[in-house]
């Protein structure tokens, strides 16, 4: 797409993530959105990318929004934080015409929430040592009074993408990264990387097992998904009919993984390919 191409309101939105995560996004935008034609593209051959060099997860981001717009999307959703730090300003300054919607964790609504003034943080290294996230946090903190427990949640993406949402090493890593912050006195968690949603009956185990407190847990799925919806009507793009509520899946790795967790994850079961990305359409 060059910024001139005319768009269509039947045009499919596209959705990507380094893998799974973002289908914790996509059934937002699923159950928002019924008469959108969406695209979905896992980076999995490709994961986890919370470990990886920023200039890597750009190169990577602009290679899976130039296939997205390939296939023919009208917008895109960063369904990852970790992208969404990395490369959500380049692909808006590659693209300055399409809608283009990231995922943040979120420290506000967490800042609202909490009474104890304190809210841990779970999130890939990648996104916490972000300028993007440092600089969400030092305004949110500078006018909550919140303080924020940043805690790198090494591994347990992998987790995710292995299907092990509750198995006996998810449960000692969640033990490792939540109980601390519990004990520091969160009583609010951020879940910031979308794959995270996926372990939420087993982060509830570990809460259940180190505190009587109620923890609240903050989400963004559902805001990202009504944020699209906005930007959508702003650009009057907003409404398929021809191929309406249709769903493709795309893949750099197993195409039968991923039809796998659609299923096991969203009850879904859409067309799926595999590709191998043309990186070289991530060049300007
Ligand atoms: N799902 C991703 C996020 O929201 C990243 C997980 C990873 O690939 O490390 O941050």
């Amino acid at each position: 797409m060059t910024p001139s191409t005319p768009i269509a309101r039947s045009a499919p939105i596209g959705v990507f993530d380094s893998g799974i995560g973002g289908l914790s996004v996509l059934r937002h935008i699923c159950a928002a959105a019924s008469d959108e034609s969406l695209l979905y593209f896992a980076d999995s051959g490709f994961a986890p990318y919370g470990g990886k060099p920023e200039e890597v997860i750009v190169a990577r981001s602009l290679g899976i929004a130039a296939f997205l717009l390939q296939q023919g999307a009208k917008a895109l959703v960063v369904a990852c934080n970790t992208a969404t730090a990395a490369s959500i300003k380049a692909v808006r300054e590659r693209y300055p015409n399409l809608p283009v919607v990231g995922v943040e964790p979120g420290l506000k609504p967490a800042a609202t929430l909490t009474r104890s003034k304190t809210v841990g943080v779970l999130a890939t290294q990648r996104t916490l040592s972000s300028e993007k996230f440092n600089a969400l946090r030092e305004q949110v903190e500078a006018a909550s009074g919140v303080r924020f427990l940043p805690q790198a949640c090494i591994g347990l993406a992998d987790q995710v993408e292995k299907g092990e949402l509750h198995s006996a090493p998810t449960l000692a890593l969640l033990q490792a990264y939540v109980a601390p912050l519990l004990q520091q006195g969160a009583d609010t968690l951020v879940l910031g990387c979308t794959h995270y949603p996926f372990v939420l009956p087993a982060i509830e185990q570990i809460i259940g097992q180190t505190t009587s407190q109620n923890i609240a847990i903050v989400d963004t799925g559902e805001a990202v998904a009504r944020q699209l919806l906005r930007l959508l009507e702003r650009h009057d793009l907003r409404g398929g009919d021809c191929d309406a509520g249709s769903l493709r899946g795309y893949t750099t790795g197993s195409r039968t993984a991923l039809a796998a967790a659609f299923d096991r994850l969203l009850h879904l079961r859409p067309e799926i390919a595999e590709v191998v990305l043309q990186m070289d359409a991530a060049q300007p």
